[in-house]
């Protein structure tokens, strides 16, 4: 036995595309039988989230549980971050302790890859700022696959606020990998010609795109971070980039619709979107557990490869 470093999930592109079909594969299976509850036991896995979260948090939670780890719950406003301790001491620290695994949320990019750089043990990115949220990425391809029964060729659209969003950064870059031909739509001030790439292309019409993709991907305005002048009339961007009835009829009977939560009703989407049996939400919610289960799983495992 030798050791190798530790491997972390910081983005998707931590994994190659062969592993990240694994994955996927691993999540799916997980979905359709009930694993053996020791699979990680006694694995000690710190869920640390600065930034609040629903759908993350939770899952992961309940993905640890399933395969045994032993969860801690730590609630990061009281941690000796605010005292001044750095965040390579807390990696340090965390190591010591015997944590093997650390679940990190933070509103700056940046900062899982940081704390990997310290810390003796696997870090998963639960979402940092702007830069990435790979497990969402991971759970929207299953989803996609599950659907369409393939990956490549697929063809996305992803609507709204690309500029602030990990969740489009993380599925461009996974998208990317399994050849996915990728659609940016939004406005300009939110969507930079700089998105445009190889397998991404930018379109401002949202009408025009929508009889022509297999799944659409709505996103939500990120007010928290939009800074002023970047939206200036919400009433423009409604009726440019809202899936409502009349958008609906527009999109192919056979795609699928997408949103990482949470969703603003009235905002990005209208109630009729949710209630449309194209509508994948739930089905991307249930995913996320097995997704997790399956991260939690391969990096362990990549500790344990033999010379
Ligand atoms: N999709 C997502 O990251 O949701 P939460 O912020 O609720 O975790």
């Amino acid at each position: 036995m030798r050791n190798v470093p530790p491997r972390n999930l910081i983005d998707v592109d931590d994994v190659s595309p062969s592993e990240l079909i694994a994955l996927i594969d691993r999540a799916t299976v997980f979905n359709q039988t009930v694993p053996p509850r020791d699979l990680l036991a006694g694995i000690p896995v710190l869920n640390l989230f600065f930034e609040s979260s629903t759908r993350t948090a939770t899952s992961f939670t309940l993905a640890e549980q399933r395969v045994g780890a032993d969860v801690i719950s730590f609630a990061p406003g009281a941690s000796s971050l605010g005292k001044g301790e750095t965040i390579a001491d807390t990696a340090i620290t965390l190591s010591a302790i015997g944590v093997r695994v650390i679940v990190v949320r933070h509103h700056e990019s940046g900062f899982p890859r940081r704390l990997a750089e310290s810390f003796d043990g696997h870090v998963i990115n639960a979402g940092d700022g702007t830069h990435a949220h790979p497990t969402q990425a991971l759970l929207d391809l299953m989803t996609l696959r599950e659907h369409a029964g393939r990956l490549e060729g697929l063809r996305v659209a992803i609507v709204g606020d690309i500029q602030h969003s990990r969740v489009a950064r993380s599925n461009i870059v996974g998208m990317g990998m399994l050849g996915v031909k990728v659609t940016l739509v939004g406005p300009r001030t939110l969507l930079p010609d700089s998105f445009e790439s190889d397998h991404v292309r930018i379109e401002r019409d949202l009408d025009a795109v929508l009889p022509h993709v297999d799944a659409i991907m709505m996103l939500r305005i990120q007010r928290e971070r939009i800074t002023s002048g970047l939206l200036p009339s919400l009433d423009d961007y409604t009726r440019r980039f809202q899936l409502n009835p009349a958008r609906l009829a527009r999109l192919s009977k056979d795609a699928i619709i997408l949103h990482p939560g949470p969703y603003n009703r009235g905002v990005e989407l209208t109630d009729e979107v949710l209630d449309d049996p194209r509508s994948r939400y739930v089905v991307q919610v249930h995913n996320g557990v097995f997704v997790r289960m399956a991260v939690l799983e391969f990096l362990i495992n990549s500790a344990r490869v033999t010379a």
